[in-house]
């Protein structure tokens, strides 16, 4: 007997409902991949007209589909189960991906649903691109905190650069305080040795003009600056195309240049640009506290220094994406502090309270712009992503033996009081005494700012949450002590 879409629709409330909440696209099929009848999205590359009814599957998708669908069809007529599978479709160049499954309706008919994944696939390979191009900040700044000799560091800042923004060739080269002149001292992808002899006065050639101009510098087509690189027959022998050269700035202070040579227009996109900038922050951090550790006797205190300016240099590839954090991250960070020392936290433990607020939200460098930048409340797959961020902070960082002590924060900030928060539903004293007044500060300044998902709250009905939420999101007896330095006029 043939049940239609129809039928089945009446048959089952809430079925019409569900398919537009989880299908895509819906299809009765035959055993032999005849089409009986469809249901899909009107409009999308992916949308299917009335035409297709009566046709074979053969003459609707693509060859390699067909042969999926055959076997999931072969498989659900043999067994009588449900059969899953992934399919992708490319329309104009961009590909979309579906989660597909198979399912008897009666003997001779099957019913085939497909739900769009592509976004979640997306996701996914951002989140991994992201990943690894933190861990090469991470172990840019563990070679930093090692002390390794800085020429090998340089040489592996620039094997990272080189990979993960697909340069053809990068070079490295530092101002000589006392010459005052550019000297190259590292470099990767290039045919000849010929350039490791380059000496440039500021403003001379590419790289001095970077180093005097204090600024990013693109040139998209090398051909048009002849002159420039005519002073090196070697160099034209690179048949280089393309140019950006970065200065590398610490402290106000210009270290070096950072320049990539592309054997091919480059047009970089945002996302390139800005690890570009973030790859350079680091390497002039690392130059400065590396000169640091040759020029000083290196005390415990120094250390300290060089260890936060480390903290302070990956903290800022979070601010890199959005000015506000910056604001938000002093703020936690001088709130917490004060709750610390009214709750008597010790002076040995205040450092790793610093840190930890410092760093409390660095796992949001891998969550994706639509998510972190998103204008409205999150639905579940987008949160499921956002309630990561704590974890990733421990993965980025646990290497680091000297964070460590302060990884309790960034690990359990959005743990509550009452078990409820993420991602180990801590309860009461479980969650660390540091994280659990940390929440404090994160909460009262997250109310009070402007956030793209909604405006700040007035401090009133921030206060009036805190005290509504004793025991619940907080732990009860530091709420008094939260409300009370407020109330002096200590925390703003
Ligand atoms: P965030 O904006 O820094 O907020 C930190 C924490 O402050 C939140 O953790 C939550 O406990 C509290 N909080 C902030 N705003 C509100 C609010 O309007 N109402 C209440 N009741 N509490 C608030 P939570 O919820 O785990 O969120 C973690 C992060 O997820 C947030 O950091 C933010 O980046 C993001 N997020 C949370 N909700 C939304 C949303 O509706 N849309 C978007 N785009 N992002 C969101
Ligand atoms: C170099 O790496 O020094 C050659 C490119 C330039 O002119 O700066
Ligand atoms: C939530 O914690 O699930 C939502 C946070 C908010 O109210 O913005
Ligand atoms: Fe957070
Ligand atoms: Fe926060």
């Amino acid at each position: 007997m043939a049940i239609s879409l129809t039928d089945l629709m009446s048959m089952h409330e809430g079925l019409e409902l569900s398919f537009q909440a989880f299908a895509d696209l819906m299809m009765v099929l035959d055993a032999h991949g005849r089409v009986l009848e469809f249901r899909g999205r009107e409009s999308g590359p992916y949308a299917f007209s009335n035409a297709i009814l009566g046709k074979n599957i053969a003459d609707v998708f693509p060859p390699l589909e067909v042969k999926k669908i055959e076997r999931a069809l072969a498989h659900v007529e043999k067994t009588g189960n449900v059969a899953t599978f992934e399919y992708s479709l490319s329309q104009a160049g961009v590909e979309f991906w579906f989660d597909a499954r198979l399912a008897p309706l009666s003997k001779t008919q099957f019913l085939l649903t497909a739900r769009d994944i592509t976004i979640c696939r997306e996701t996914e390979s951002r989140l991994n691109r992201k990943m690894q191009q933190l861990s090469a900040l991470r172990s840019l700044d563990l070679a930093i905190v090692s002390g390794l000799d800085l020429h090998l560091l340089l040489s592996m800042f620039l094997d990272q650069v080189s990979m993960l923004l697909h340069a053809d060739a990068t070079a490295l080269l530092l101002l000589n305080p006392k010459t005052n002149l550019l000297e190259f001292v590292s470099g990767k992808g290039f045919y000849s040795n010929a350039l490791q002899h380059t000496r440039l006065r500021l403003g001379e050639s590419f790289a001095g003009k970077v180093a005097l101009e204090r600024r990013l510098t693109h040139i998209p087509d090398l051909s048009q600056h002849q002159t420039e690189f005519a002073r090196s027959p070697y160099f034209a022998a690179e048949r280089f195309v393309s140019y950006y050269g970065m200065p590398l700035i610490a402290k106000g202070t210009v270290l070096g240049v950072l320049e990539i040579f592309q054997r091919s227009p480059l047009d970089p996109d945002a996302d390139w640009l800005n690890f570009l900038k973030m790859l350079a922050g680091q390497a002039a951090i690392a130059i400065d506290s590396a000169t640091m550790f040759k020029e000083l006797q290196i005390s415990n205190l120094e250390l300290n220094i060089a260890y936060d300016a480390t903290i302070e240099g990956l903290s800022r590839a979070l601010d890199l994406r959005d000015k506000e954090t910056e604001e938000h991250t002093r703020r936690v960070t001088d709130i917490a502090l004060k709750l610390a020392d009214s709750l008597g936290v010790q002076d040995s433990e205040r450092i790793h309270v610093r840190r930890g607020a410092i760093l409390h939200d660095i796992g949001k460098v891998a969550i994706p712009d639509q998510i972190l930048f998103k204008p409205g409340p999150l639905v579940e797959e987008e949160w499921t992503i956002m309630r990561r961020h704590p974890d990733i902070a421990v993965q980025l960082l646990s290497p680091v033996t000297y964070l460590a002590p302060a990884l309790d924060i960034p690990h359990w900030h959005h743990e509550r009081w009452d078990g409820t928060g993420y991602p180990d539903r801590l309860r009461g004293d479980a969650i660390p005494f540091t994280a659990r007044l940390f929440a404090f500060a994160d909460v009262y300044d997250a109310l009070t700012s402007n956030r793209p998902y909604r405006s700040a709250w007035r401090k009133q009905e921030a206060l009036e949450y805190i005290r509504e939420q004793s025991g619940k999101h907080f732990d009860p007896d530091i709420v008094p002590v939260f409300l009370e330095l407020v109330n002096a006029k200590s925390i703003d």
